[in-house]
């Protein structure tokens, strides 16, 4: 999963601002708003292997999960809509209640601050990052496979959040101080590129005859966080074409992983077959 969490200094603590003057009196609420659609947005599509979590003031934690979350849409207003929507939903619990709520499907709030965001995401095997412009170039950095990504809004990291994050690596996108929302699209290329690589140089982990059964192998290893790539494989001499999906299936896997899923193969299904 890819992970982003956004520092929001200014934005509101609480549902009474007008969705009509969000850069205004919305306190910036525009810029995570548009760092939310970067996260999540595709063409047409929602990324789901996605959270983001916003910290308003270092106080108030709204988290979306792309896996759950509905009413999503690409405009900044309607984000800040359902932004405010949590913020009444905490409200209405009162001071005291510190466990985080659901708002609407997908989205979570709580009272929350940077530390217990972080020791939620080491206890998940998140590993943080602060993206800054005078971290390792991201090009030469060993990017680990559950990131979460730390950014700021429209302001610096506060001399208090700076001394919390310091022990975590700085990662650059370059010496250009760029947008949130920009820094977020950027990264996705990064990692997007990267898997695509990934997948060019997968080798042979299983033979399997049939689709259904290569999905089912496919869906348990993805569930360990190996990605799959299935090549189906039907040689002519013996079959003409694929006859109701028994063609041979060949399960692809990075090099890297390779190891661990024959491991996961031959736990829940069998020995694999790999020539
Ligand atoms: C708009 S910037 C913050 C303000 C910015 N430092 C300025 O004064 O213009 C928002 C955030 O994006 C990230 N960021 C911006 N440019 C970056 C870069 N070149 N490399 C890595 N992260 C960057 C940092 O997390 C930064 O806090």
């Amino acid at each position: 999963m890819r992970r982003f969490v956004i520092l929001g200094h200014t934005a509101p603590l609480t549902p009474e601002f007008s969705l009509n003057d969000l850069p205004g009196g919305a306190g910036r609420i525009d810029v995570l708003c548009r760092a939310i659609g970067a996260a999540f947005f595709l063409s047409h599509d929602l990324r789901r292997d996605v959270e983001v979590s916003l910290i308003l003031q270092g106080k108030i934690q709204i988290r979306i999960l792309g896996s759950k979350v509905r009413h999503l849409n690409p405009d900044e207003r309607s984000t800040a809509a359902l932004i405010k929507h949590a913020l009444k939903r905490l409200q209405e619990q009162g001071d005291e209640g510190r466990e985080e709520i659901g708002s609407t499907l997908g989205i979570y709030v709580s009272r929350c601050d940077l530390p217990s965001v972080l020791d939620r995401l080491y206890q998940l095997g998140a590993r943080p990052i602060v993206l800054h412009e005078e971290g390792t170039p991201i090009e030469s950095f060993t990017m680990p496979r559950d990131p979460a990504f730390f950014l700021s809004d429209h302001l610096d990291f506060t001399p208090e959040e700076e001394e919390i994050l310091a022990d975590i690596p700085r990662v650059s996108l370059g010496r250009i101080p760029l947008h949130t929302s920009q820094c977020i699209t950027i990264v996705h290329h990064y990692l997007d590129r990267r898997e695509e690589e990934d997948m060019e140089e997968l080798v042979l982990c299983h033979k399997v005859w049939g689709e259904p059964k290569a999905l089912l192998i496919k869906g348990l290893l993805e569930d360990f966080g190996i990605p799959v790539n299935l090549v189906r494989h039907a040689p002519p001499s013996v079959y003409p074409m694929a006859v109701d999906g028994m063609a041979e299936v060949r399960i692809m896997v990075r090099p890297s992983d390779l190891a661990r899923a024959r491991e996961v193969i031959a736990d829940y299904f069998e020995p694999p077959v790999d020539e």
